[in-house]
């Protein structure tokens, strides 16, 4: 088993975001948030702690990835959904999140630990080709008119 030191040393020097969240009520409220978290959302720890992480959504709230950790939350199972995003500049970026709920040894839910990747660049790069694929089949059916 490592130690603590180390794993703090460890957690810090990612490149992903994480997090370590409790729940209140029907709220998740931060109480860790490393470096990376900050880099990719442009918060500062000290400004978002004991908040739930929904502020990054800003009102873009109706997205089907939400209603699936809703759920999952709800059932206290992991999950991994794309959400849109934004940061502090209000600047949009898609986040691959995956939130895990942590145990005890007495089976008794006490955290959540959430890992945030900015998979921006990949999402794009699929929306142009899902654009690119649409436009060819509409090319290809004007064609077969023809
Ligand atoms: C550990 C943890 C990390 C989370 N990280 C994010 C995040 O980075 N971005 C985000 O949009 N939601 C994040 N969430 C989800 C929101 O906190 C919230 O659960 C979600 O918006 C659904 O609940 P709501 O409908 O009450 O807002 C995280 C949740 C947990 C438990």
């Amino acid at each position: 088993m490592i130690n603590a030191k180390l794993l703090q040393l460890v957690v810090d020097a990612s490149n992903d975001g994480i997090v370590v969240a409790e729940r209140e009520g029907d709220d998740h409220i931060l109480i860790y948030a490393n470096p990376a978290f900050e880099r990719l959302t442009g918060y500062a720890v000290d400004d978002i702690l004991y908040q739930d992480c929904r502020f990054l959504q800003g009102d873009d709230r109706d997205q089907p990835g939400l209603t699936a950790i809703r759920q999952a939350l709800r059932n206290q199972q992991a999950c991994r959904q794309i959400v849109r995003n934004y940061r502090k500049d209000g600047t949009p970026f898609w986040n691959e999140l995956s939130i895990s709920p942590v145990f005890n040894d007495n089976d008794q839910l006490t955290y959540y630990i959430g890992i945030q990747k900015d998979v921006t660049e990949q999402v794009e790069a699929q929306q142009r080709l899902q654009a690119l694929e649409a436009e060819l089949a509409a090319l290809r059916a004007e064609q077969s008119k023809t």
